[in-house]
């Protein structure tokens, strides 16, 4: 089945200066970009995008990270999208991923782990329409 599921570039790995390695990776998995931008992202948005973490320890100081610079948000598409970028990406701590995931190259621990990526199709469906309009998909 052809999925759409978003990734964002967060400012850990926005510092690192490794935007074009990651896209880099996406695209020679097959994975075509439907949408790309910077986005400095809110607490509003991040309320939501992290519904499910707002009452975790760690949300504050992750909203404070995830607003510290823009990231870059994309929109990738291909068959069976969400678990081919589940797997280009590695799992969310850096130290259990596997040599040659972004996480495990260039992250170091669970808030500073480069990417986000979308959990599910449905999680995919509620990111792209916080962070994307309609006319920015293609
Ligand atoms: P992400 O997959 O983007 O979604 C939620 C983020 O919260 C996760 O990546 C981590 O960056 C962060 N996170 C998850 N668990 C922890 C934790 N135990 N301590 C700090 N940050 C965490």
């Amino acid at each position: 089945m052809i999925e759409k599921t978003v990734v964002l570039i967060k400012p850990d790995g926005m510092e690192k200066h490794v935007v074009g390695a990651i896209i880099d990776r996406f695209e020679r998995a097959g994975l075509v970009l439907s949408a790309l931008k910077l986005v400095q992202l809110t607490q509003p948005i991040l309320d939501t995008w992290y519904a499910h973490h707002k009452d975790k320890p760690f949300f504050p100081e992750l909203s404070k990270q995830m607003m510290s610079t823009p990231v870059v948000a994309m929109v990738l598409s291909g068959e069976g999208a969400i678990q081919k970028v589940f797997d280009i990406c590695g799992p969310t701590d850096p130290a259990e991923a596997a040599p040659g995931t972004i996480r495990r190259d260039y992250g170091v621990d669970k808030p500073h782990n480069v990417v986000h990526r979308s959990d599910s199709v449905e999680a995919a469906a509620k990111e792209i329409g916080l962070l994307f309009t309609p006319d920015e998909l293609h």
